[in-house]
């Protein structure tokens, strides 16, 4: 008797009495099942098929402005876009995609080669507009892909110190943005993300290219979910979170350029790391300085010795309070989307202390910037580059899928969290007061 199955030959005795048989290995049998299932999916959320690459479907909402600069770009979007990844690449076992980029990368914080005084950048700079009291800049009359070594080091201090940093009216090709990532430190390849054409490393953030994928859609109501638990109830975006914090480097500069952008809505809101720290009374700073928590992946995969278990996500460890290199400023590192458990108290003291940190870091308008994206001259984007390692951010779905948004994202990876002892908070190097 012969069975077949997707890529052994088991050959059985004809009276049912199993003989040796080449080994079967079931971990990649299981694989197997699972990759050529439409149904069963791990890593993402189902797709409707299993092909790869560029989208043709993508070509049908593409925002005239941005095919302007990905036609502008020399990007081939002859056969669609975006491009969509190789599932067959996406890991399906948690050992697996835990094991991607565990070797610790080299990383050189350019901010440390700046001019305080940041005189390059900011007096070739046409205005400079600090946007809030404690976070947000904007840059005017400079264009991003034209800037020196020397402005770059200088902006990534302005970005540590400012959280975020603005350029409106910027013509840049995905590839320049690419190569200023570059700059910055290793960019993020997302297995998952859909990218531009022919270019690792620029995800497409396209909200009405997800909502036409997906089985379930972000509607007015179910963006609400997102503000309370975002995991169980929506895997949305559209709720404060920090970006990719399970990486053993979490990501420093993250730049996203829009090219499309509605004309009312579609802002983006940034909260300041530093501050929410400095909202803390000085004894409960005392305690949280120390503490390590864990931090999840969105994605799930497969536990190898528990398949059938359902997904599960990859989880890291890093500093509940960090220290930024670039500023050497404390700031807390937590987010309610990724960050699950402080360790070294009980779970519930933790989910405690967590939602009160939460709360601290989401609720207080005065550490955070609403950026409004447009207007913008045509055929020229808007950049917003953050330190991912001192903010939370969240979108704001408000225009509902009726107007076009459409903007790629390069994200660099920097230094495996660590937290100095001897480092200040914000408020403490800067002299301001830290009364009750
Ligand atoms: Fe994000």
């Amino acid at each position: 008797m012969t069975t077949q199955t997707s890529s052994q030959t088991l050959k059985l005795r004809s009276e049912d009495q199993p003989t040796t048989v080449k080994a079967v290995p079931l971990d990649k049998e299981i694989e197997n099942i699972i990759r050529s299932s439409k149904n069963i999916f791990v890593g993402s959320k189902p797709s409707e098929k299993l092909s790869f690459g560029p989208d043709p479907e993508g070509l049908e909402i593409l925002p005239t402005a941005t095919r302007q600069r990905l036609e502008e770009s020399g990007i081939d979007i002859s056969k669609g876009y975006p491009s969509k990844p190789d599932k067959s690449k996406i890991p399906v076992y948690l050992d697996e995609a835990a094991a991607i980029r565990t070797d610790t990368y080299p990383f050189v914080e350019r901010a440390k080669n700046a001019d305080p005084e940041k005189k390059a950048l900011l007096g070739a700079a046409k205005e400079v507009i600090h946007l809030t009291k404690h976070i947000g800049t904007e840059i005017v009359g400079l264009q991003l892909s034209e800037l020196t070594d020397k402005q770059k080091d200088e902006l990534a201090l302005l970005i540590s110190e400012r959280v975020v940093v603005f350029f409106r009216e910027q013509k840049l090709s995905p590839q320049k943005q690419r190569e200023l990532g570059e700059y910055y430190g290793r960019v993020e390849k997302h297995p998952q993300a859909v990218r531009v054409n022919g270019l690792d490393g620029v995800s497409v953030i396209w909200s009405n290219y997800s909502t036409k994928k997906s089985k379930r859609p972000l509607t007015f109501k179910n963006v609400n979910y997102g503000n309370f638990n975002s995991n169980k109830y929506t895997g949305g975006t559209d709720d404060w979170h920090t970006d990719l914090t399970h990486e053993n480097q979490p990501p420093g500069v993250t730049h996203l350029h829009l090219d499309a952008i509605p004309d009312v809505g579609g802002d983006t809101y940034w909260g300041s790391g530093y501050a929410a720290y400095d909202k803390l009374s000085e004894e409960f700073k005392k305690f949280l300085d120390g503490k390590k928590a864990t931090y999840v992946s969105l994605h799930g995969y497969l536990d190898r010795n528990d398949p059938f278990a359902g997904p599960k996500k990859i989880e890291r460890v890093h500093p509940l309070v960090r220290t930024n290199p670039a500023t050497g400023w404390k700031s807390l590192f937590l987010n309610r989307k990724y960050t699950k458990r402080i360790l070294g108290v009980s779970p519930v003291e933790s989910d405690i202390i967590l939602n009160y940190l939460f709360d601290v870091y989401e609720k207080n308008a005065d550490i955070q910037v609403r950026f409004k994206w447009g207007p913008t001259k045509p055929g020229y984007g808007v950049s917003a580059l953050w330190d991912n390692r001192v903010s939370i951010h969240r979108t704001v779905w408000d225009y509902e899928g009726q107007d076009e948004r459409h903007g790629t994202r390069v994200t660099s990876l920097a230094e495996v969290p660590y937290f100095d002892p001897e480092s200040k908070s914000q408020r403490e190097a800067l002299g301001l007061p830290l009364d009750e």
